[in-house]
């Protein structure tokens, strides 16, 4: 099968320098979506049309399996598919979706092309397939006109609809599948006398039937698989379809989450069993959330592996980093690139920790920054540690040991090694490597002036 996705409209009602097919939906361009759902179906051939801001699509979307067709002018619909002709595989039927249609489903894709696969079968002509589906409110879109059998005749466009047209509650949703060798024909042979002066692909219909090519149609499952992004108000609202769908596939698989309303994934997130989200929670890239995994509220976790039974408190930042088990970060911990972290750590509040290993039960719990280190196991980081990985010019590694308890206040200015069971009194500034079981504090003298009086502020 050729697959060919139309993306060369403006979108005006946008209002933004961005092409509309590039707007994000989870994090995601909508012609992504489509691309990937188009991908699913393993089409011999797909190809992409664009037209407006084409070379930023292109550049977003570029793959080896992916083709661009582009369309200068935006003359319409069938113009569009036009342009995708010469890329096509004339021996496979084409299916056409639009890049701003962003939810279909594959298993709806695959009901219309079977439909049209099979009315195509015993001795008759190929199959042209229409994806439709009855609105309550058809307002806008091409109307499905059948006779007095129920065969469809045409597709009539809002614009061009009579009072009594108007009334048909059975819509076009613009997804079709053409047998592609007659396409050339059908399409060469469009006008664009109609109120919008366009070529509509929709025309397309009563050359088939005129063709002798059985029309039939199908209907999806679900009415938002069919709806298009034109505004920022419907990009907002098919948002919020693709997040509640996917809170219902993690509490389908037994994940609890404080509220599916307040849940946003983008991208995917795999959970063992009983994993407990609370609310306001955004999941990005690839996520692994072990057996008993407990997200607080407010948490972003981007690309992070965490392991079974730990607990990510409120206002926890992670990305690119793993957790192992039994682990304790925040409230308001940040792991960034890097941070790897054993079995039962604990980081706590207004602790960064970047590109460093963290071993096992060694705890980090307020206000420390740990950079390009390797932190053994049982080590205790004090408050206000920071390790002074960056010279100006080039990073360091700090190494502290097995067992190491870093006092308050310390400064380790990498590179440097502290020996296992070293203990480091509070503000010391380590800048040599120090030896094993060893105490280690700067020479620092204590001036006590009595009877001081502070300086006061002159009243005017
Ligand atoms: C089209 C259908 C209408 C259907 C509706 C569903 C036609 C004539 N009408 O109308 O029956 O109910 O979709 O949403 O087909 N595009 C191009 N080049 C163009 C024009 C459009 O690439 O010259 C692309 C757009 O980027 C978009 C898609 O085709 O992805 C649909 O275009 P749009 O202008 O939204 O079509 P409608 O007028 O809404
Ligand atoms: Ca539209």
């Amino acid at each position: 099968m050729n697959i060919v996705i139309l993306a060369a409209g403006m979108g005006k009602r946008m209002h933004s320098a961005l092409p509309k097919v590039l707007h994000p939906l989870a994090g995601q361009p909508l012609l992504s979506h489509v691309i990937d759902t188009a991908r699913s179906l393993s089409p011999t051939r797909l190809v992409v049309v664009i037209g407006h801001g084409g070379e930023a699509v292109r550049a977003a979307v570029a793959a080896p399996d992916v083709q661009f067709a582009v369309q200068e002018q935006q003359l319409g619909t069938g113009h569009a598919l036009a342009q995708a002709l010469p890329l096509l595989d004339v021996n496979q039927p084409t299916l056409v979706l639009y890049g701003d249609v962003p939810l279909t489903r594959a298993s709806t894709l695959k009901r219309l092309t079977d439909a049209a696969a099979k009315a195509g079968q015993n001795g008759h002509k190929a199959g042209y397939g229409i994806l439709t589906v009855t609105l309550d409110d058809p307002t806008g879109y091409g109307r499905i006109v059948r006779g007095a059998t129920g065969q469809v005749l045409r597709i009539v466009e809002q614009k061009d609809a009579s009072d009594d047209e108007r009334l048909i509650d059975e819509i076009n949703t613009g997804i079709v599948v053409t047998p592609t060798a007659p396409l050339a024909g059908w399409l060469a042979a469009l006008g664009n006398d109609n109120a919008q002066g366009e070529y509509y692909l929709t025309d397309v219909v009563e050359a088939a039937i005129a063709a002798g090519h059985p029309v039939v149609t199908a209907q999806p499952d679900a009415e938002w698989e069919t709806l298009g992004v034109n505004s920022k108000q419907q990009l907002a609202e098919l948002e919020r379809v693709y997040q509640r769908n996917a809170a219902d596939a993690l509490l389908a698989a037994g994940v609890t989450l404080a509220d599916p309303a307040r849940f946003d994934l983008r991208g995917s997130i795999s959970c063992g069993r009983d994993v407990f989200i609370d609310v306001n929670c955004v999941f990005e890239g690839l996520v692994t959330l072990a057996d008993n995994v407990r997200i607080g509220p407010n948490c972003v976790i981007r690309d992070a592996v965490i392991g079974a039974g730990t607990r990510v408190d409120a206002y926890t930042h992670i990305e690119s980093a793993t957790v192992g088990a039994q682990a304790v970060l925040g409230p308001y911990a940040r792991l960034r690139p890097g941070a790897q972290l054993a079995d039962e750590v604990h980081v706590g509040n207004f602790v960064e920790v970047k590109n460093a290993n963290i071993g096992h039960g060694s705890k980090a719990n307020h206000l420390s920054y740990v950079g390009d280190a390797d932190v053994g196991a049982g080590v205790n980081i004090g408050a206000g540690t920071i390790t002074c990985n960056y010279d100006g010019a080039n990073k360091h590694r700090t190494v502290i040991e097995d067992n190491v308890f870093v006092g308050s206040d310390t400064q380790l200015v990498a590179p440097v090694r502290v020996g296992r069971g070293v203990t480091i009194a509070a503000g010391t500034t380590v800048w040599k490597d120090v030896p094993e079981d060893t105490l280690v504090l700067n020479e620092k003298t204590q001036i006590a002036k009595t009877g001081y009086v502070r300086p006061v502020k002159h009243k005017r």
